[in-house]
């Protein structure tokens, strides 16, 4: 395996790196605050495009490959993971699917203006009553010939009040369980399409998090993405990829810590010295430093296999796994070497810290991963 990365890569990290720096960081404590949704600075993203960095070009994509995705995303999330959450739904989950199994129909009229950042996406597979058990979907799409008429609540919708193009999954012959389920492209302003309540959440909070509710929706059928009861299967096959992206957003939550409590170690005095010199701080940084490079290398492996056309679907949920948890424990030992600064807003950690919870919760809990590893390891 390969180590260095080309002259593309980390060009790409680079242009990450200073978008985060100078477009993300100004303002990102208030838009946390008051859980406003980074509109401007998506709208940037989408001109410079880190919207749609897979998608072929001609669908005005940027083209590049998965290693040049986690990279961006590690480094946007090393700042604001509410905007890095939106950057993953849309590449991964919306425009990856839809260039992969679209029709070229859906992709004239979707994915260009996706991959472009014109509009944003969102994936809807969640509901009140099948997370984790997802194959228990309760909205339904009846097939009523040349459209489905589509009924039900999906909740947790990430994009849910942003987005113009949803992905919906839905049930359309239960006897046949999860082999009965289609995904639709359903398009805001639909009728009987009703967003509903933005949630008030822990972390991420600039991101807009909302349940959707359909009554008696009618999707042409045209809008489904692929054969007849194909849904569930697009659904696990586009998860695989996006745990990929969720993984690197973790990694950049921990990253980001990491920097911070690095650089203030070295500024910042106790007992006549800085903490930098104590060496309980300083095996602290060790340890952080050391698990953020181990899950760095299983983000990299992951995408890497991805290009490669290899099976990525282990080694992507082991770097949701990994990453997501040593997320968790580099986020609380910045707040740590921060001390009280650590405890308040201003200083950035405690938002990194409520962050990096949502990595161990969405796209597959810790738990969902196991499971999706142990079966991979048993088969
Ligand atoms: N890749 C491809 N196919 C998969 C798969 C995977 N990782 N996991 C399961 N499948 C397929 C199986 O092969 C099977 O299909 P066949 O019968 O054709 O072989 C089908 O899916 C059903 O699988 P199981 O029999 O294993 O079903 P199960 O109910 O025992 O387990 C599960 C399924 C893996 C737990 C699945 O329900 C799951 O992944 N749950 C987690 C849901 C999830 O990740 N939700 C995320 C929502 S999106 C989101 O969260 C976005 C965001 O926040 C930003
Ligand atoms: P449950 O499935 O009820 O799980 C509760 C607990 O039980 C978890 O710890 C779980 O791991 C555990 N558990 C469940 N089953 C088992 C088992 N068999 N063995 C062991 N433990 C188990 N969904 C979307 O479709 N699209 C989105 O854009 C989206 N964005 C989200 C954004 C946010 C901020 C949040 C909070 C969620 C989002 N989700 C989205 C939903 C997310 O994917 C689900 O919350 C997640 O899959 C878990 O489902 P649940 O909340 O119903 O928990």
């Amino acid at each position: 395996m390969n180590f260095q990365l080309t002259e593309e890569h980390l060009a790409v990290q680079q242009a990450a790196r200073d978008f985060a720096q100078n477009e993300l960081l100004p303002g990102v404590i208030e838009r946390d605050t008051e859980q406003k949704f980074p509109k401007d600075q998506i709208k940037k993203m989408g001109e410079l495009g880190f919207m749609g960095m897979m998608v072929d070009p001609k669908y005005n994509g940027g083209g590049m490959d998965s290693i040049s995705y986690v990279l961006a995303m590690e480094e946007i999330s090393k700042v604001d993971a509410s905007v890095s959450v939106c950057m993953s739904v849309n590449n991964s989950l919306v425009c990856w699917g839809l260039e992969k199994y679209g029709t070229e129909e859906q992709k004239e009229k979707y994915l260009k203006r996706l991959a472009a950042g014109e509009i944003i996406g969102a994936f809807c597979l969640s509901e009140p009553e099948a997370g984790s058990d997802a194959t228990s979907q309760r909205t339904t799409a009846e097939d009523k010939g040349d459209h489905y008429l589509l009924n039900g609540t999906k909740n947790w919708i990430t994009n849910g009040n942003s987005a113009s193009v949803y992905i919906v999954i839905a049930q359309t012959d239960a006897a046949k369980k999860h082999k009965g389920i289609n995904a639709l492209i359903v398009e805001k302003g639909m009728p009987g399409f009703v967003v509903g309540k933005k949630e008030d959440k822990m972390g991420i909070r600039g991101s807009d998090t909302h349940s959707l509710m359909f009554t008696d929706v009618k999707v042409p059928k045209a809008n489904r993405i692929g054969d007849d009861g194909f849904g569930f299967s697009f659904a696990m096959t586009t998860l695989n990829g996006g745990r990929i992206g969720i993984a690197s957003q973790a990694l950049g939550i921990a990253a980001g810590a990491y920097e911070l409590a690095l650089t203030y170690s070295k500024e910042r005095k106790a007992f006549g010295k800085n903490l930098s010199e104590h060496q309980a701080i300083q095996f602290k940084l060790a340890e952080m430093a050391t698990k953020i490079d181990a899950a760095r290398l299983l983000v990299h492996q992951a995408a890497w296999r991805k290009d490669q056309r290899q099976d990525f679907v282990k080694a992507a949920a082991m770097a949701k796994l990994f990453a997501s948890q040593i997320a968790q424990e580099v986020t609380t030992e910045a707040v740590q070497i921060h001390g009280g600064y650590g405890y308040v807003k201003e200083y950035h950690v405690e938002r990194l810290m409520r962050d990096a919870k949502i990595t161990q919760i969405y796209e597959g809990t810790t738990e969902i991963q196991k499971m999706v590893i142990s079966r991979e390891l048993l088969k």
